[in-house]
Formats: structure tokens, C-alpha cells, sequence
């Protein structure tokens, strides 16, 4: 078992730097080749130009390079198919095929497979015209939640506070805001309570949920302000009972099993995001991945060794594979380009980076970030590096990535300075 084997991993945010440090700490893992990559990739393999959301073309340089394992980091490739081509190609694959993929893809799939399944959600209706789903908003009164059925980069949500706000993001959906993903739109009953996020890898049949986790994803601290990819993170989440964890693992294995139920071979990572209501954890939404920057906070306390997980889900082995955590908390801080999640300008040169990760337990991941001719690393997205810190304590961990941002510097630097402090407070932060 210990030969080693070619992986390809597609993606190139700050998940894939974090998924890529963690598969090439792997005894089994030969030439890593990362498709399109960042600046922090290329440290730990082989950048490599290949169109991530083309499935022949994934399964035919994953054959020609002896790949082992592709392992799929963003959405966008399982929703075309990529690892139904690689699978087809016999090369095992970490992330589901198109089929399953709808979990995240879809809105309307998978609010309807949770009803059939019985897992706790947001009552709801799904609509195609404009007038039944303004009719279903007035009935319903606010605050409501309007959301594109599609792929909309976490972009296509609205918790509408008026009827007003409700019928506008609905025109908004219909007049084409978001394309072909707007064309259905589910308009959702609104929940109140803390959000946490469980993920699970999978095989299929087998679920190993792993630790929990919370992102950020309002721009401005205090939680307002556009929603963004996500501005910083903490795993794991200290306001979670053990009764509430126990029901959110519970549905995870349920939703595989319904899946499962209805001939959808799901290899991969199911992502569960849940809130903590007064009735228990409901669920707002699937995806059918690794959260960004979840994953950044999530792999850097996992003691396994992930290529043999990920192997062991892509041929499903799972059963034989028990999970183990590192006791720290682990606190990840975005630094974002000044402008984001608007526009925002590019090629600022960044220093610092190598300071920040020397201090002990820190790991500083590229997300949007190359390197430039002179060799020196430059921004070139809006979410540019997620800082990461390990400590003993919540406290200890979050103080540690905020130290470690100040050694970083670019013109246009910018974060939230209040990641994890609600939940550092405790649960009677989100009782105001
Ligand atoms: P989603 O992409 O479906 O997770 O939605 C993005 C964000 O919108 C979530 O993280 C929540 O903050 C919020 N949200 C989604 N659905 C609801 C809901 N039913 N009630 C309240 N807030 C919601
Ligand atoms: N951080 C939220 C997501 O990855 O969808």
C-alpha cells in the first residue's frame, strides 16, 4: 500500500493551496499537478493550464500523466460532469458526478430530496413565474428568503427584511440577475439562530463527518455588507451542544443514505450548512464540496492522511477508515483586496508572507495571488491569502492569525477584525 501514486487536484482558490499542503504531506502521493493553481500551489506541485470545467479534457490529461486520483475542488466542474469523464476514464475521482453535484447545484433537487428524506429545512416554495412566487411571498409575509435556483457564487440569496425587498430579488431573478440559475426560484420560510457548517467525506455508502466549522461571509464586520466568498473562519464551532452535533451528523448520514436510495453514487465531500434554530439545527443549504475557506481550517487539524481518505472514498473503502482531529482550534482570517466583492485591483506586490508563516502553528494559504515576472508574489483575486493559526484555546488560535496578519502587507490590505468573536462571546451573542 505504500506506492505512490500521480494526483490531479483542479481548483485554485485557498482551498486547493490548503487541499494541496495536505495531499503532499502524504507518503502516497507522487507528482501533484494543480489545475489552474495560485501562487501558493506551485510550491507544493505543478501548476499546469488545463480548462478545469472541460471533462474530456481533465480525464485525458489525468490518463496521460498516470493519475491516481483526481480530487475536484470548486462546484463548477462537478455540475458539467468533469468526474463522471474521469470515473468513465477508470481513474479514481474525490468529488461526485454531475447527478450528485445537483445537491448544490440545484436549489429545488435538493430541497425536494430533503423532503423526501424527512431532514429538518426551511419550508419552502419553488417557482418558474414570476407571479406564483410573488403570490407565495405575499402569503407569506417577511422577513422571507428569495434565492436563485442555480449557481449564482454564493451571490444569489436575499434574506428579505419587506415584502417590498422580497418581490424586487424575485423580479430580479425572473428579468435574468443570475442568468439560466435565477430561471426557478425557491422562496424560503426565514430561520434565526447560529450558523454552522458540518461537512462529511463520503463514499457513497459510508459517512465520516468530520469537525464543524463557521465562515463569515458578510464583507463588513458585525456581519453586514455584501455577501462574499466567505472573510475568515473557525473550526471548531464552540456554541454547538453535543445534542445538536448529534443531530446534524445524523442528517448527513440520512441524506447520503437517500441519495444512495435513489441511485445517486455520491464520492466525495457533502458540505452541510445548518442553522441552529430553537426546533434544532435545519438545514439551509448542500454543497457538493469542500467549503472555501472551511477547508482551510478544517484539513490543517485533520491527522490523517488525506490521500488514503480520499482514496478510500473515490473506491469505496470508507468503512475501513476511522477519522482523528487535532485537539487545537484553528482560526482563519481573509485578507482581501481593497473594493471586494466589487471591483478591486490586481498585481500589488505582497510582503510579509514569509514572517507570518514562520511563527509557530500558522499557515499562511494563496488564494488570489501569482507571481509576477520578477518572481514576486502579487495579488491577483479579491480574496488574496487566508492566514491561518493553531492554539490550545479559541482565544489563543484567533490571536495568533490576527499577530500573524499584521506581519503581512499590500497596498489595499483588507479584513474584518472581528472573526470569531461572537462565538468567542458565546451562545448569548445571537440572542440580541
Ligand atoms: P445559502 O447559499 O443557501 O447557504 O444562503 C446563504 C446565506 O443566506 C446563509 O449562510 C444564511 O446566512 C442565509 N440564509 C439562507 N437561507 C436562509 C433561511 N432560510 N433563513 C435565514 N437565513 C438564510
Ligand atoms: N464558505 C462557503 C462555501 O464554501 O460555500
Amino acid at each position: 500500500m505504500s506506492d505512490t501514486i500521480n494526483i490531479l487536484l483542479l481548483g485554485s482558490g485557498g482551498r486547493e493551496h490548503a487541499l494541496a499542503v495536505k495531499l503532499a504531506e502524504s507518503p502516497r502521493c507522487g507528482e501533484l499537478f494543480i489545475a489552474p493553481g495560485n501562487g501558493g500551489t506551485l510550491e507544493v506541485g505543478e501548476n499546469v493550464a488545463l480548462d478545469e470545467n472541460d471533462p474530456e479534457a481533465v480525464a485525458d490529461f489525468a490518463r496521460e500523466t498516470g493519475c491516481g486520483l483526481v480530487v475536484i475542488g470548486p462546484e463548477a466542474p462537478l455540475v458539467v460532469g468533469v468526474a463522471d469523464a474521469v470515473r468513465a476514464a477508470g481513474i479514481p475521482c474525490f468529488g461526485p458526478g454531475a447527478a450528485g453535484a445537483r445537491m448544490e447545484g440545484s436549489k429545488q433537487f435538493s430541497k425536494e430530496l430533503m423532503d423526501r428524506a424527512g431532514i429538518p429545512t426551511a419550508a419552502y416554495g419553488a417557482f418558474t413565474d414570476e407571479e406564483s412566487a410573488a403570490a407565495y411571498v405575499r402569503e407569506q409575509g417577511a422577513p422571507v428568503v428569495v434565492k436563485a435556483d442555480g449557481l449564482a457564487a454564493g451571490k444569489g440569496v436575499v434574506v428579505a427584511a419587506t415584502v417590498d425587498e422580497a418581490l424586487e430579488a424575485v423580479h430580479e431573478c425572473f428579468a435574468g440577475a443570475f442568468g439560466e440559475a435565477g430561471s426557478t426560484v425557491v422562496v424560503e420560510e426565514c430561520l434565526t439562530g447560529p450558523e454552522c457548517s458540518l461537512l462529511a467525506f463520503t463514499d457513497g455508502k459510508t459517512v465520516r463527518p468530520m469537525d464543524t466549522s463557521q465562515d463569515h461571509k458578510r464583507a463588513l464586520e458585525g456581519d453586514r455588507g455584501p455577501n462574499t466568498g466567505g472573510m475568515g473562519v473557525y473550526s471548531p464551532v464552540p456554541i454547538v451542544t453535543a445534542d445538536e452535533l448529534a443531530q446534524m451528523q445524523q442528517v448527513m448520514v440520512d441524506t447520503v443514505a437517500e441519495l444512495a436510495a435513489e441511485g445517486i453514487d455520491y464520492r466525495g465531500c457533502l458540505y452541510g450548512g445548518f442553522m441552529l434554530t430553537p426546533q434544532g439545527p435545519k438545514v439551509l443549504e448542500f454543497n457538493a464540496r469542500f467549503g472555501d475557506p472551511e477547508t482551510q481550517v478544517i484539513l490543517p487539524r485533520l491527522k490523517n492522511d488525506l490521500v488514503e481518505v480520499m482514496l478510500a472514498c473515490a473506491n469505496q473503502t470508507l468503512d475501513q477508515v476511522g477519522l482523528s482531529w487535532r485537539d487545537e482550534w484553528a482560526v482563519s482570517v481573509v485578507l482581501t483586496s481593497a473594493g471586494y466583492p466589487g471591483s478591486y485591483e490586481k498585481g500589488k506586490v505582497i510582503t510579509g508572507i514569509d514572517d507570518a508563516a514562520a511563527m509557530e502553528d500558522v499557515t499562511v494559504y494563496h488564494a488570489g495571488t501569482a507571481v509576477n515576472e520578477a518572481g514576486e508574489v502579487v495579488t491577483a483575486g479579491g480574496r488574496v491569502l487566508d492566514v491561518t493559526a493553531l492554539g490550545a484555546t479559541f482565544e489563543a488560535a484567533r490571536n495568533r492569525a490576527y499577530e500573524a496578519c499584521e506581519k503581512i502587507d499590500f497596498e489595499g490590505k483588507t479584513l474584518r477584525h472581528d472573526i470569531g468573536l461572537r462565538a468567542l462571546k458565546g451562545r448569548s451573542a445571537w440572542e440580541a
